[in-house]
């Protein structure tokens, strides 16, 4: 008999200690390297998880109806499997790992962040210096927005870079989860010319609770944590022979800076609303910059080979 009254075998094992093992040699010799490569640790991890904790059928039930309740609720609209592991940082992480590049240059391709949950395909394309605003026109501060997209190593701008940009309305919600806005309202895609550079108008954005009426909630609920997010304009840019960068800039002087609920703000992404005269279609000016990394540089300082393996099943 163990201490705490567990009973243990005379090698003072508590569990099966071949149990994990066997498990993960049940792995068949067709199976993809990567894909052996990462369930196999992926059983290793969730089996000491379970001893670690020596987590009960009930705490396991717990869990899993979470995680069925998530597919649920998930549809082309929503991702709520995307939202608890988001809540949980894994989807920053992930990115981090994804995309960091191992350099010794001394300038950096733009960092990126999250996707997150409220990007929609085919947003309108739209010509240079328009505006993405097609509603709350009155409401809001209007921005400015401009700037030059370059190649991070030698600075030269980037010919046919595309801007696919989006963000909250001042209510704090998107588009598609409002039924008072005008559908593609705060999104649009902006293409570079020769000179790279790029502008457009759209709202100083506001910060808003992540949705938490499903697990994502539930799980920030228990862990006694809020869901808001600091204000922030989501970008993807695409351009021909570069590394696509998701990403999203941050309002330095927004709340929820310091805690974002789903851990995605950079220093780097941090910018500065200035305020702006002289101009009756902007309160404010929003001036950036977007440096990209062309597939080469990717390839040859990325730090997870990710370009090339898949792990699809
Ligand atoms: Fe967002």
């Amino acid at each position: 008999m163990a201490s705490n009254g567990a009973v243990s075998d005379s090698k003072g094992h508590k569990f099966n200690p071949h149990f994990t093992q066997t498990v993960i040699n049940a792995t068949g010799p067709k199976a993809k390297p990567r894909v052996r490569q990462l369930t196999a640790s992926l059983i290793q991890h969730l089996h000491d998880f379970a001893r670690e904790n020596e987590l009960t059928v009930g705490e396991w039930m717990t869990g899993l109806e979470l995680l069925n309740e998530a597919g649920r609720m998930s549809d082309d609209r929503r991702n709520e499997g995307q939202l608890v592991c988001d809540v949980l940082g894994l989807e920053s992480l992930v990115d981090e790992i994804t995309y960091k590049l191992a350099t010794s240059a001394e300038d950096e391709p733009t960092a990126t962040a999250i996707l997150g949950p409220f990007w929609r395909q085919d947003a309108p394309q739209r010509a240079m210096g328009d505006t993405i605003v097609t509603g709350f026109e009155d409401k809001g501060d209007k921005t400015w927005m401009h700037g030059t997209v370059t190649d991070f190593r030698t600075g030269k701008p980037v010919e046919g870079a595309v801007l696919d940009v989006w963000h909250t309305a001042p209510n704090g919600l998107y588009e598609q989860q409002d039924e008072g806005q005008p559908d593609m309202n705060l999104r649009g895609r902006f293409t570079t010319g020769k000179d790279g550079k790029y502008d457009f108008y759209c709202l100083r954005p506001v910060p808003y609770p992540i949705p938490f009426d499903g697990p994502a909630g539930k799980i920030l609920q228990a862990l006694d944590r809020h869901p808001y997010r600091p204000a922030h304009i989501h970008f993807i840019l695409t351009a021909p022979g570069y590394k696509p960068i998701v990403t999203q800039i941050f309002d330095r002087n927004s709340k929820y800076i310091e805690d974002d609920a789903v851990f995605a703000v950079k220093d780097s992404l941090l910018v500065d609303f200035k305020p702006f005269q002289g101009n009756s279609k902007a309160d404010f000016e929003l001036p950036y910059d977007f440096k990209l990394a062309t597939y080469e540089d990717a390839k040859k300082h990325s730090v997870a080979g990710t370009t090339e393996e898949s792990a699809s099943i």
